[in-house]
């Protein structure tokens, strides 16, 4: 595979606003899809393409922006009000968003917004076939563009086409709730490899491609008619250098010196999400104020740390989210809160690299609990910061990394009275057994990096490729 790679997804690496001066500006996104692949795309010379993150911008911007993200290997798809509102907000996140994540009470089924959906597809489509030559490899990510791969395989039946899908890929009992599973299905298998965090996440779309499309499976390989694809799972990575050398920097160290007086003889108890309704908070915090009230003599000497970056304001069930939690929190702090002491420092934003750097560092806990997650990179990202091998991780089972950190306290996160337990447990957990639990899994982290996840994708994509030429 001699040509470039190209990534695609819906949200570019950075996102575009407009200051209050009008002038543009340009900050990292934050997710693991972006955060996680941003760290590849620059040094190989590739070419990511998705949105910037603005709406509705007018053709003087939309030529500033394409000038400035071509300088870094970016070129934007730019989207309208109208299909931000339906494509995004509606069918990618009122609909498939809930459903994939098992929230099925959440998934609405709106035919405008599956129109949008089709269309913004086709947006993307046109912008690859803008972009691309013939001996690339195009890499579409996410559920997003789940109808992309089989847009792209028509216009170009030789392609080299992969698929990742950084969500769960849910059981075939819920999958089959979705009215257009066919054309979703369809669209999907016109990639030559898809890839899935976890063997549960792949399991379930090979049992929805044979019980739906009729397409039988063998050890990880889909007929399509005459053209053979691979299915397999790669849990992702992080680049745990980057993470690593961080919690060792100067700038780390500085942070950390300056709230070093604030948090003395503090424990300090890491809580960090995008704001989303899968990510579990209000049990975790239900869960703390049960904690305190189990264990007072913890009262003033232990807080929380909750960050929650603001993520998908416009749909309705995070706005609501929202204010659940304000609530909570405000509960909680006015219920325990002393005069020199408070429960939870609540953060409603992101935060720069070495300022999140310096939390994974100093926290002694990091309680991630979410109902259902692809991968959850945070708690990866906590465990490689932890270079004096001293702090705890409580992991939901639900999350794909659940998979590979098994030395994390592992709960379930519908289980209150057990993640009050494990905090309890982590907090008073020896030294030497909090070293030697970090040390088994960053030894597997450090392995299996975001660099290793993309070369054995890469593999399997020439694997796949060169079978599909044996067999032509
Ligand atoms: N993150 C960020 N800004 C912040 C806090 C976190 O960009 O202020 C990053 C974090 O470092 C991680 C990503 O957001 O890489 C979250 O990825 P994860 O897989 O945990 O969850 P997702 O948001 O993709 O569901
Ligand atoms: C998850 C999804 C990504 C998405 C990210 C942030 O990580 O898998 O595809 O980019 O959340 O969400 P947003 O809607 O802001 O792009």
């Amino acid at each position: 595979m001699a040509g470039k790679k190209i990534i695609v997804s819906n949200r570019l690496p950075v996102t575009v606003k407009e200051s209050q001066e009008g002038d543009i500006e340009f900050s990292p996104s934050a997710g693991g899809l972006a955060t996680g692949l941003s760290s590849i795309y620059k040094e190989e010379g590739n070419l990511w393409i998705g949105w910037p993150g603005m709406i509705d911008v007018d053709k003087k911007q939309e030529k500033t922006i394409t000038k400035a993200l071509h300088k870094d290997n970016m070129f934007p798809v730019f989207l309208s009000k109208q299909e931000i509102k339906k494509y995004y907000e509606g069918y990618s996140n009122g609909t498939l968003w809930p459903l994939f994540h098992y929230f099925t009470e959440f998934a609405k089924f709106d035919d405008e917004e599956w129109q949008m959906y089709v269309m913004v597809n086709q947006r993307f489509c046109d912008a690859i076939l803008q972009n691309a030559s013939d001996d690339d490899v195009i890499w579409v990510h996410d559920y997003q563009l789940l109808l992309l791969p089989g847009m792209l395989r028509e216009r170009l039946p030789n392609a080299t086409i992969g698929f990742f899908q950084h969500i769960p890929f849910p059981s075939y009992e819920i999958f089959r709730l979705l009215p257009h599973r066919v054309q979703i299905l369809q669209g999907m298998i016109g990639a030559d490899l898809l890839g899935f965090h976890t063997y549960d996440d792949m399991r379930h779309f090979m049992s929805s491609v044979s019980r739906i499309l009729g397409y039988g499976h063998s050890m990880g390989n889909i007929s399509v008619g005459n053209r053979l694809i691979a299915v397999d799972a790669f849990p992702m990575g992080i680049d745990y250098e980057k993470f690593e050398q961080s919690a060792r920097s100067r700038k780390t160290h500085t942070v950390l010196q300056r709230y070093k007086s604030l948090w003395q003889d503090q424990k300090l108890i890491l809580s960090i999400d995008r704001l989303d309704y899968t990510k579990g908070i209000k049990r975790r915090l239900l869960a703390l104020d049960r904690f305190l009230d189990a264990y007072p003599d913890y009262k003033g000497k232990v807080s929380m740390i909750l960050l929650v970056v603001p993520s998908r304001d416009k749909v309705g069930q995070y706005q609501q989210l929202k204010e659940e939690i304000d609530t909570l929190v405000g509960n909680i702090n006015g219920k325990h809160s002393r005069l020199n002491w408070m429960p939870i420092h609540y953060f409603y934003r992101s935060l720069s690299f070495p300022v999140l750097s310096a939390l994974y560092t100093r926290s002694d806990v990091a309680l991630i609990t979410p109902n259902r997650d692809g991968m959850n990179l945070v708690c990866k990202e906590y465990v490689a910061s932890k270079v004096d091998r001293k702090g705890v991780l409580i992991l939901s089972e639900m999350a794909g990394a659940a998979k590979e950190l098994s030395e994390a306290i592992l709960i379930n996160p519908n289980d209150e009275g057990q993640i009050v337990e494990a905090i309890k447990s982590a907090l008073e957990m020896p030294l030497e057994e909090q070293s030697t639990r970090l040390l088994d899994m960053q030894q597997k982290l450090k392995r299996y990096n975001v660099h290793k996840w993309v070369d054995r994708f890469m593999e399997g994509l020439t694997v796949i490729k060169n079978r599909q030429k044996e067999l032509d």
